[in-house]
């Protein structure tokens, strides 16, 4: 009994061994695969945090670069106006001085050639860097991405104007091979002139609308600049931009502004005046060849224009943009009533008959007053009753603003 008590137990061991290695070497490997599965965990975690790492090292890096960028002090812009030697330049600055210095050693020397804008230390100016020739803020402002809403549909009574500006600015662009056929170089641009509000700056929007060619915009009392030559750069940098878009047509609105009769005049605002004229007539005769860019001009003050402006070779046609005449008014009201709810009794040929001497813009002014008239009564529609209050009323007020400017003289 003793025995079987000694071996029993002994049998029993053996095997609860064999069991107990058996769970055991289960256990440990089941612990080894948890385990190996978190050491995957781990180093996929650890991969993840290094490339976070990299990563906030890198914003690290920019944020420092950015701090030291605010307060690093502000550069001075200048032009180069001559290269001495490797070594020195003669810069002007953009307030107007000009300096002689140096040039950092980092600059290739091709670069510098004068007219090349580039970057002045504040206390030594001594160069920088130098910029790529890029053009004024402004200027890039000048081109019209997005073409105007207007057509030729909506400008009333000026056919023949019209025409005359297609032939002179698009003909040219479109098909240049009529000209050669002929013999004849095509007309440079023309001079839009008549008086205010009869659709100049309309019949430019218009063929902004419908050309294909670039199309830069710019008032003439833009080019009126501060400082002495600025105006003139812009002129350059205007035709510069132009050149190379070209086809390109560039409308100066209210050429007036730069394009006055030069006279002895002596204030300094005057002569930075007449050097931007001077710039434009320079960039119109094309000392290198102007590739494919027209002009048109348009003012209100053909009478104020110098001579030179006005000769044939710079605007080779001089269009006049006349007030309307009955049917030009008539066509003017068509176009602005085109969207209005008007009444039976409308009758817009006695409207344009009763405004004789009213120019595009009054027509559009009157359609306007006569829908206010109709708002004012509750109306549906607009009859003609408030076309003739509005002629009586804006008639009133074109009287009233006489009346005001010879007040204006009288104390001049
Ligand atoms: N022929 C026209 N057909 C239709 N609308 C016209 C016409 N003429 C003028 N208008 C209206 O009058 C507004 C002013 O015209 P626009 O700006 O073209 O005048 P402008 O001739 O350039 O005058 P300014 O010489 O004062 O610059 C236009 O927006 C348009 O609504
Ligand atoms: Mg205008």
């Amino acid at each position: 009994m003793g025995d079987i008590a000694r071996h029993a137990p002994e049998k029993d061991t053996g095997e609860d061994i064999y069991q107990y290695l058996l769970e055991r070497i289960t256990n440990l490997e089941n612990r080894n695969l948890e385990l190996r599965e978190q050491f995957r965990q781990i180093e996929s975690e650890k991969r993840y945090i290094e490339t976070q790492k990299i990563r906030y090292e890198r914003e690290l890096r920019k944020l420092k670069s950015e701090i030291e960028q605010l307060r690093s002090p502000p550069l001075v812009i200048g032009t180069v106006t001559d290269v001495i030697d490797n070594n020195r330049v003669i810069v002007r600055s953009s307030a107007g001085p000009r300096f002689l210095v140096r040039t950092s050693q980092l600059i290739d020397p091709d670069l510098l050639k004068p007219g090349a804008r580039c970057t002045l230390n504040q206390q030594s100016l001594a160069i920088v860097d130098v910029l790529p020739t890029s053009y004024d803020a402004q200027i890039y402002g000048m081109e019209l991405v997005e073409s105007p809403e207007e057509t030729y549909e909506n400008i009333g009574g000026l056919g023949p104007q019209i025409e005359e500006v297609r032939e002179a600015v698009e003909l040219p662009l479109t098909k240049p091979h009529l000209f050669e056929k002929v013999g004849i170089s095509p007309p440079k641009g023309v001079l839009l002139h008549g008086p205010p509000g009869t659709g100049k700056t309309l019949l430019a929007r218009a063929v902004a609308h419908h050309t294909n060619a670039h199309f830069l915009r710019v008032v003439g009392s833009e080019l009126v600049q501060k400082y002495i030559g600025e105006g003139a750069r812009l002129v350059r940098e205007l035709f510069d931009l132009a050149k190379q878009k070209a086809p390109s047509i560039i409308f100066i609105d209210e050429i007036d502004a730069i394009g006055a009769h030069r006279n002895d005049s002596t204030t300094s605002g005057d002569r930075e005046v007449q050097r931007t004229l001077m710039q434009l007539l320079a960039e119109m005769d094309g000392f290198e060849d102007r590739g494919d860019v027209k002009i048109i001009a348009a003012t209100n003050r053909i009478d104020i224009l110098d001579r030179a402006l006005l000769r044939p070779g710079r605007f080779d046609r001089m269009i006049e943009i006349p007030l309307p005449d009955h049917e030009g008014r008539f066509a003017i009201l068509m176009i602005h009533t085109r969207n209005m709810n008007l009444g039976e009794d409308v009758n817009l040929s006695e409207v344009a008959r009763l405004t004789e001497g009213k120019n595009g813009a009054d027509l559009r002014a009157i359609c306007m007053e006569a829908g206010m008239f109709a708002i004012r009564m509750e109306q549906d529609t607009v009859g003609h009753e408030d076309f003739m209050k509005a002629i009586d009323k804006l008639s009133l007020d074109f009287d009233r603003h006489h009346f005001h400017t010879t007040y204006g003289e009288m104390f001049a």
